[in-house]
């Protein structure tokens, strides 16, 4: 998979050449490339930001250093792309994007190519994305219900939650699939030795050696989990009163 991301600070993005996914890039598994924005710019300070229409506080980024960008990556990955015959997703973290879940990681997986437009200030000049949808797939994507400062310490989640679920990434994919979010619901507890520690017994169940109790007892402790720290995952009519769900974990 290629990943293009596209920032005025690319140093945030060093991160992404550490662990599972530093590997996977030397690897070749993911092709991630990092672009300064600036470098789409012609004027003496390089200037990426001007002052709203209408008013208000804050700076807007220009479309224009985002179109040469955009336009850039889409020109050198074009014979690939058209091979592949889709668009190119344009991932663009905002806060006012639809929610970045699971389900939406386990989509991106399937692309070939990922660009990562992160912006900074009050956003980007909405026309980009109206001018962008003729060479990408734009999806405008939110970690969730607060605001950071910029779009890159999302892009990072993006890209770890996406890439960890590209073939080959995660050494064991088993460990893919019993995750929190894998099935819609949170993952169980889980312990390891010693089995008494600091008077904290680990439960007598996972000693037992039965397997079939052991993963309805798992079931059963996600459910509860789920109940009590995400209703919100659960379809209405699932969602007992808490006197009837008993205690959880
Ligand atoms: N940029 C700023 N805040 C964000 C958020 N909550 N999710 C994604 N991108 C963002």
């Amino acid at each position: 998979m290629r990943i293009d991301v596209v920032t005025i600070f690319p140093e945030y993005l060093q991160a992404l050449d550490v662990s599972l996914i530093g590997k996977a890039r030397r690897e070749g598994l993911l092709d991630i490339r990092i672009h300064d924005l600036r470098d789409h710019t012609s004027d003496r300070h390089r200037t990426v930001d001007d002052t709203p229409y209408g008013g208000g506080a804050g700076m807007v980024m220009k479309p224009e250093p985002w179109a040469l960008a955009l336009e850039a990556i889409a020109a050198s990955a074009a014979d690939a792309d058209d091979a592949s015959g889709a668009r190119p997703v344009l991932l663009v973290p905002t806060p006012s994007g639809t929610l970045f879940r699971q389900s939406v990681a386990q989509e991106l997986a399937g692309a070939d190519h990922l660009v990562v437009a992160c912006g900074r200030y009050e956003g980007i000049d909405e026309r980009l994305f109206e001018w962008a949808a003729d060479l990408f797939e734009v999806r405008l994507v939110s970690l969730g219900d607060y605001v950071l400062n910029g779009g890159e310490v999302a892009a990072l989640a993006m890209i770890e939650a996406v890439g960890r679920l590209v073939p080959g990434v995660v050494g064991n994919p088993e460990s893919l699939v019993e995750e929190s979010h894998s099935d819609g619901l949170l993952e169980y507890p889980v312990y390891t030795k010693p089995s008494s520690w600091r008077d904290r017994d680990v439960p007598e169940i996972l000693l037992s050696g039965d397997h079939g109790r052991i993963a309805a007892w798992r079931h059963d402790q996600q459910l509860a989990r789920t109940r009590s720290r995400r209703p919100d995952l659960l379809p209405p009519e699932s969602v007992e009163s808490t006197e009837t769900a008993g205690p959880t974990t």
